[in-house]
């Protein structure tokens, strides 16, 4: 599939190529070769470049002015180009056991999905040859982490897709001063990113978003620093830099040079008395990251700063402190949900130069959805983002969203009004604790923390929550995902764990591990927790803990738990500051934990198999243990 090219003549149809360093302007060449683009654009980053590109595509009808925001756009997508594709997202090595775990005989692994170089080499060699075609090829190059810092990572993106160039200058640090830190360095990390839809296109164009999704294939290729992604053009599948680098082939980056590449949000927290702590938290997607990177504390004289919503790069210093850097730029949030009580901090950061998929927009020219009954009129006119047109009143009454679940903002993380100072401080910051969450209706505590390292990497060995819209998954089940990495392990799960055990050596000050949930539900369904700005309160508890507060916490089966009357229940109404709430709040039925440890073990067994490292072998029989005598 891949013919060995020279230097080839690349048509340029914008852009500098005597800046490109030679191995990059190959790199460049070899795809041209393959994709047949009409020509090559070479982004600059520069704001000019973006408002020519985004006036191209609202005169082609791609993006919308949203008239009544500040230098912001709507995009509608194709209706089945909405979501990341788990099922078509492949990792590509030589040896198929170290991509995923030995699992069980007959059992379908669940952690990753691996193919083989010769069919990758079958799938891509049936897909990319002439894909440009009638196209142009943007060159976009990004850095993940500040420009030059020693966290951070360049890339070089290939896309035929304007919208991806708009949102990559968004979601990372889009600069031509990148190919001299590449020419330089040497190192980057190849993005290659098609819609799949040559001119003349076969399939019919809808919402002037071409794309392919019956061919979709999302292919990380982590030995050689490579992505090569086709058919579609929504958020997780197309802006590289993202899941696909920062977390699933830097994960393996992570594993080479012993450090960390996560799905966590990255905040801090600074009490009344002024001490700040910095926190690294996982969550399954759209479980909330972004609202608590955020959060807006509802207790007196605290202040949060956010560093970043998604992704953490951590690395021990020299001192032994692990510090963490928010590789991207910008945040991708899920919209729906999101409003002024929710979230105030992202509706101020995504008030100006963002841009919007699949919300709904007002006749105004704001945007609406689902979430938003308060902030917006209920007497204009919404254009649903399948293009129907009604009153807020009826798309409720219709049962038909405004907005896709899945629909996005795109904007940058400078504006956001909580943004921490430093944020882009090359050297990271020291995490002093790890929050491992999910959507838990039953039987998990608000908060407990682990005995210790080992038990804390079980607790994110056995995360769960249920289900949301983020992927393809339909229905609400209780789904396991491991460390919340499952749609975005770079590598065998059960070396991930080995990796993480390895990581408490002697001299390292180690975060100290605490699982989360805020959504346990009482026996009438309703959520036992009020979530969002109190959940500061959850923090504080956390923060007093790292402090080395003694008297807060007591020994329980799973953990320690907060001592009753230890969070700060301080003007909350009064039904959660019941002793009786409190007990709703943290009892740990028996039976339920009996048969949550029996059906994580059975899932860890299964899946992870001979890989699963002893000593977490060793912390679930504890935990069995410690339960059965409960
Ligand atoms: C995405 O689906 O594009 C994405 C960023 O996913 P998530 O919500 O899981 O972060
Ligand atoms: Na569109
Ligand atoms: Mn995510």
């Amino acid at each position: 599939m891949v013919p060995d090219v020279g230097l080839v003549p690349i048509r340029l149809v914008k852009g500098n190529l005597s800046k490109v360093p030679p191995h990059v302007q190959q790199f460049i060449a070899k795809y041209v070769q393959i994709c047949r683009p009409k020509g090559v654009f070479i982004c600059d980053g520069s704001d000019e470049e973006a408002k020519e590109m985004t006036e191209k595509l609202v005169e082609r009808g791609t993006l919308v002015k949203l008239e009544s925001m500040d230098n912001c756009y709507l995009c509608r997508t194709d209706p089945a180009d909405v979501a990341r594709v788990e099922s078509k997202t492949f990792t590509i090595t030589r040896e198929k056991f170290s991509t995923v775990p030995h699992v069980a005989p007959g059992v379908d692994g669940q952690l990753g999905r691996w193919m083989s170089p010769e069919d990758a080499e079958k799938e891509l060699g049936s897909r990319l040859p002439g894909c440009m075609k009638g196209r142009v090829m943007y060159v976009i190059p990004f850095s993940m982490g500040p420009v030059g810092g020693p966290l951070s990572k360049p890339g070089i993106q290939l896309t035929d897709s304007n919208y991806v160039v708009l949102s990559m200058r968004i979601m990372t640090r889009v600069s031509g001063e990148l190919f001299k830190v590449i020419g330089e360095q040497g190192e980057f990390v190849q993005c290659v990113h098609s819609i799949g839809a040559p001119r003349p296109v076969e399939r019919k164009v809808i919402n002037h978003w071409p794309c392919n999704p019956e061919r979709i294939i999302i292919s990380q290729f982590p030995d050689e620093r490579k992505i090569v992604s086709y058919g579609s053009g929504y958020g997780g599948n197309s802006l590289l830099g993202k899941k696909c680098f920062a977390l699933r082939i830097a994960s393996c980056m992570a594993r080479d040079e012993g450090w960390l590449a996560e799905h966590m949000l990255i905040m801090s927290a600074t009490s009344p008395e002024g001490k700040e702590h910095f926190i690294a938290a996982a969550f399954p997607s759209a479980c909330g990251k972004t609202n608590m990177a955020m959060l807006t504390p509802t207790l007196p004289g605290w202040k949060i700063k956010c560093v970043g919503d998604d992704i953490a790069w951590m690395r021990f210093d020299k001192d032994g402190r692990l510090r963490a850097i928010n590789p991207e730029a910008g945040f991708f949030g899920v919209a729906p949900g999101t409003n002024t009580k929710t979230n105030p901090m992202a509706m101020a950061t995504c008030s100006k130069n963002t841009i919007f998929t699949n919300v709904g927009m007002t006749s105004e020219g704001g945007v609406y959805w689902e979430g938003l009954e308060r902030e917006v009129d209920p007497d204009v006119e919404v254009s649903g983002w399948l293009g129907d047109r009604k009153k807020i009143g009826d798309f409720k009454k219709s049962g038909i969203k405004a907005a896709h679940p899945n629909s996005r903002f795109c904007t940058p993380a400078s504006q956001c009004p909580i943004i921490h100072p430093r944020w882009e401080d090359p050297e990271g910051f020291p995490i002093d604790a790890i929050i491992f969450g999910g959507r838990r209706p039953e039987g998990v505590p608000l908060v407990f923390e682990s005995f210790d390292w080992n038990h804390g990497v079980l607790l994110g060995a056995a995360l769960k929550s249920e289900t949301t819209a983020a992927a393809e998954h339909k229905g609400k089940e209780i789904m396991h995902d491991p460390m919340a990495m499952r749609p975005f392990m770079g590598y065998n799960f059960g070396d991930y764990l080995r990796h993480w055990i390895d990581l408490n050596k002697p001299g390292r000050k180690m975060p100290k591990i605490f699982h989360v949930n805020w959504f346990r539900l009482d026996s009438n369904g309703s959520f036992l927790w009020p979530g969002y700005g109190d959940n500061i309160r959850v923090i504080d508890w956390i923060c007093k803990r790292v402090d080395g507060q003694d008297n807060v916490a007591i020994e329980s089966p799973i953990g320690y738990l907060p001592t009753e009357g230890s969070i700060n229940m301080d003007g909350l109404n009064d039904s959660y500051r019941t002793p009786q709430n409190w007990q709703k709040l943290f009892s740990l039925p028996k039976d339920y934990w009996v048969e949550d440890v029996r059906e994580t073990r059975q899932f860890l067994d299964s899946q992870v198999g001979i890989d699963l490292p002893t000593p977490i072998i060793k912390q679930m029989d504890l935990l069995q243990e410690r339960i059965a005598q409960m």
